[in-house]
């Protein structure tokens, strides 16, 4: 009865490593992942498909009626959220074992996105675009998502009018009409993402030609001009910060087949999963040219990592050398890397600072990392973390999907049991995490 015990958060029996709750309990008790120290990893993962693409994949079925059917999708709770979403406007879902979605949009599409979904997740914000475009109208409650402050979406709206459409905002978010939206010439004052993949999107049934300068250029952007391309969308300038897209005439897009691009950021989670607890191991999938900014500053802190045919094989050092970065979008290093850099960072030789440029607020996991023993003080938008020896387990707090994902690889490296709570959030991005470092030898458990 020691680890019980030892850990009154559970109150419960444990058998070996699996606990067993009580039944009445169960309806209030929340998952957690527990992490012991971990042996050096072994052996290969595969890399999942991307949750940052195959959310607005999903988004675009409700431009043209007709069956989709998307390959390697990830088996993650934010793809169900996007399946609640469609289907409440219109668009049916059909999981084909664990990675395949088959979406069917019938064309009795209604433009409402309901709050409780769209509060769920921030890709919720996707489905604007295509609505706005293919039916001249969308109401929209105001999307959720990480939490990381303030998290705008003026320069998706600013874009969507430059193209005709006029705005309102009511009590239950935003809503929005057009006749029929007109080609424009946009000039986007910040690489956004989201708001590059919402221009883009309502601007493949406009009447004209639009043009993005200044546009993001993430592989996940690449991924959706391909599947938009293949559903008959002109579209030139992919993969660079100038996108042409030539309006189409509605009804001339038809439902393809596409696999989703794998997740660079789970690719790059188990990179440090092996730099932390060390090792040598395949990350099958992964796509280096997807993720060279971060390969490079792995290799700085000592990581050793080899192209291979499907993905990458990865050894650790003996200890890690810390690194400056700052975050920046693509191809710089990727805001959602950062919390696996800091944790890195957090049990390396030396002192590194780290300033984030996109997501001021990007920081609630510092908190976290200092419960396991980490020396991190964080001045505005930047951290300075000076390396410790070790990391100590104990109880913390995933705040949201990377963070989530960063407390579970420090725990690797942490003398003790770290006991991971909130761990919704990474469920939402994270496709079987526990299973998939488990299988790397890890001592890692959900219970
Ligand atoms: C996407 O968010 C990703 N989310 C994020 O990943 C990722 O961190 C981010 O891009 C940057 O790479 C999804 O794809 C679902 P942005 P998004 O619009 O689209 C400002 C994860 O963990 N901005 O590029 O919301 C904004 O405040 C998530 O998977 C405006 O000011 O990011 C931020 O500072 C977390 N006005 C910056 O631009 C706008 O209208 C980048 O935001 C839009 C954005």
């Amino acid at each position: 009865m020691a680890l019980a015990q030892k850990n009154p958060i559970f109150g419960c029996i444990s058998w070996g490593k699996r606990y067993l709750l009580p039944l009445r309990e169960h309806t209030d008790c929340v998952m957690q992942i527990v992490v012991e120290h971990s042996e050096a990893l072994r052996g290969e993962v595969q890399v999942p498909g991307a949750k940052n693409s195959v959310l607005k994949l999903m988004a675009v079925t409700l431009l043209a009626e007709g069956e989709y059917r998307l390959t390697n999708v990830p088996d993650i709770a934010d793809v169900d959220t996007m399946c609640d979403l469609l289907r409440a406007l219109g668009v049916q879902s059909k999981k084909v074992g664990t990675h395949e979605l088959v979406l069917t949009n019938s064309g009795n599409i209604t433009p409402v996105a309901p709050f409780e979904f769209v509060d769920r997740i921030r890709a919720s914000i996707n489905v604007l675009g295509p609505l706005v475009g293919r039916y001249g109208s969308a109401d929209i409650a105001m999307p959720g998502g990480d939490d990381f402050g303030s998290r705008p979406i003026d320069l998706h709206v600013a874009g969507l009018e430059a193209m005709g459409a006029r705005f309102e905002l009511n009590k239950d978010g935003i809503r929005a009409t057009a006749k029929r939206l007109q080609g424009a010439s946009i000039e986007l004052k910040f690489p956004s993402v989201g708001a590059t993949e919402n221009i883009l999107t309502a601007a493949v049934l406009a009447n004209g030609v639009t043009v993005i300068d200044n546009a993001a250029r993430e592989p996940e952007i690449v991924d959706l001009c391909n599947m938009l391309v293949a559903m008959g969308a002109q579209i030139e300038g992919i993969g660079t910060s100038r996108l042409v897209i030539h309006g189409s005439k509605k009804g001339s897009l038809r439902g393809v087949r596409h696999a989703v691009i794998n997740d660079r950021v789970q690719a790059a989670t188990y990179i440090a999963a092996v730099a932390i607890a060390g090792g040598d191991v395949q990350v099958r999938g992964a796509r280096p040219e997807h993720m060279e900014m971060v390969i490079n500053k792995y290799t700085q802190m000592g990581v050793s990592i080899y192209p291979q045919r499907d993905g990458l094989r990865v050894t650790a050092p003996e200890r890690l050398t810390a690194i400056d970065f700052a975050t920046l979008p693509y191809p710089g290093i990727a805001t959602d890397y950062k919390p696996l850099l800091v944790a890195m960072n957090s049990i390396s030789s030396g002192v590194g600072i780290v300033t984030e440029n996109l997501f001021p607020g990007r920081f609630r996991y510092i908190e976290e990392l200092c419960k396991l023993g980490a020396d991190i003080r964080i001045d505005g938008h930047h951290a300075v973390i000076k390396g410790v020896d070790h990391l100590i387990g104990t109880a913390v707090t995933a705040p949201d999907i990377r963070a989530g994902a960063a407390l579970v690889v420090a725990g690797l490296a942490a003398h003790g049991e770290t006991v991971i709570s909130e761990i919704h959030h990474i469920d939402r991005g994270y496709d079987d995490l526990v299973g998939r470092l488990s299988g790397l030898g890890a001592d890692v458990t959900r219970v």
